[in-house]
């Protein structure tokens, strides 16, 4: 039986409520469905709008397979490409980041335009057209101060993403904010684990001493349900929602993506160790509210925030194998706040800094263990893993009809 049919009919066999069968954590064939039929198709946030402010300015990722560069043109848009020369398919740009006011590929010096057109080309033969030979462009949005890219050739519309999320972001002013720190830490657990590990705060008491100082355990912000009816949820969404900061759960018909905004324990307004803000300078100027807690705000595969009054976290999931995620995170402040006046950088980065290996130690154990021939798929807490059994469903549910787009293959495992 082929694998398509194979994890197909472990997602119809699956328990809910129940984690999933081993191969989904651990099998490279499971692994490349995921990218296919997710990863190369859906939209993927991969950085800042504040990264690349300045014309010519770019920063590079890579998604699988794909290597792609992400610049801002003359003209001020943001532009995607695959990183891939189109003389011999060297890597066009092979740092992080950089500026540069044209896109040179080291090999031969090819020299691409922002724009992606093909300006030189030495001594090719006579009849060769330039414009025949353009940087292959990557379908590119932005919301709020986001950058999404989609590899499909026909991307799923950005649009309804855009409606629910940006009312919720740009108060914040993110497109204008900067990013203080960054770091980038490999997990060795499917990135699967890594969402299951995120979605839920049943590990918090036992696992991050630093960050349970500000952020409440109890499930009312991980979960789907029961926020609607917590006193305390309520008061901080009215209090919020009065200063025009929208603060309600909102989430789409699949799931895919979820905002709500929770308070953090007692007086805290940020991640600290004293819950006092980390950045005397607030994040956004036309925010006029104290006590915020926190934007979470999610989208699946590849990002969950948090939006603080004086400082916003933003993570970046990348799956690099079967077994290995690539986690970004970035400290985002306001564009004027200084470092060594308005913040101290290792207190800005210490809750997370800690939270993030903490993490990645529990994502790798629950790796290794999953490995074992004697793991068996085992029951979600109802009270404290609703956030967990909702991006599982998720993934199901998303997967389960492009596994069967190939009708073909099912027909052939059955004869
Ligand atoms: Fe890029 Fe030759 S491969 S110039
Ligand atoms: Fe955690």
């Amino acid at each position: 039986m082929d694998t398509r049919n194979e994890m197909l009919r472990l997602i119809r066999a699956r328990r809910d409520g129940f984690s999933l069968e081993q191969p989904f954590y651990t099998d490279p064939d499971f692994f490349k469905l995921d990218m296919e039929l997710i990863w190369y198709r859906d939209w993927l946030f991969v950085g800042h709008d504040c990264e690349i402010v300045k014309p010519g300015s770019f920063f590079t990722v890579q998604i699988g397979s794909y290597p792609i560069v992400l610049v801002r043109d003359r003209e001020g848009r943001i532009r995607a490409f695959h990183n891939s020369c189109r003389h011999r398919g060297s890597r066009v740009c092979t740092v992080d980041k950089g500026v540069s006011a044209r896109l040179v590929c080291p090999y031969h010096q090819w020299t691409y335009d922002l724009d992606g057109k093909l300006l030189f080309a030495r001594q090719m033969a006579e009849g060769f057209d330039r414009n025949d030979y353009g940087l292959k462009p990557v379908a590119c949005e932005s919301a709020g101060g986001y950058i999404f890219v989609c590899l499909a050739d026909q991307p799923a519309d950005f649009a309804p993403f855009r409606r629910m999320m940006e009312p919720y972001f740009l108060p914040h002013r993110l497109t204008e904010a900067k990013v203080a720190f960054e770091s980038t830490i490999v997990e060795k657990g499917n990135w699967k684990l890594v969402w299951e590990n995120n979605r839920e705060c049943y590990h918090c008491a036992g696992n991050h001493p630093e960050l349970c100082k500000t952020f409440p355990e109890a499930p009312i912000a991980t979960g789907v349900n029961g926020a609607e009816s917590d006193p305390e949820m309520l008061a901080h969404w009215a209090r919020c929602e009065a200063a025009g900061l929208p603060s309600r759960f909102a989430i789409d018909t699949a799931g895919q993506y979820r905002a709500t905004r929770a308070p953090l324990l007692r007086d805290s307004v940020s991640y600290t160790m004293s819950g006092k803000p980390a950045v005397a300078r607030k994040l956004s100027d036309s925010v006029n509210a104290d006590r915020i807690g926190s934007l979470l705000l999610y989208h699946y595969p590849t990002t969950w925030n948090h939006v603080l009054g004086d400082h916003a976290i933003t993570f970046r999931v990348l799956p690099i194998s079967a077994d290995e995620t690539a986690v970004t995170t970035k400290w985002l402040v306001h564009k004027d706040a200084v470092e060594g006046v308005d913040y101290d950088l290792a207190e800005l980065t210490h809750v997370w800094t800690e939270t993030n290996d903490q993490d990645r130690r529990i994502v790798e154990e629950n790796a290794f263990g999953i490995k074992s021939p004697a793991y068996e798929p085992g029951p979600y807490s109802e009270e404290h893993e609703g956030g967990v059994t909702q991006f599982v469903e998720w993934y199901t549910n998303f997967i389960e009809p492009r596994l069967a787009e190939g009708e073909p293959h099912a027909l052939r495992s059955v004869a």
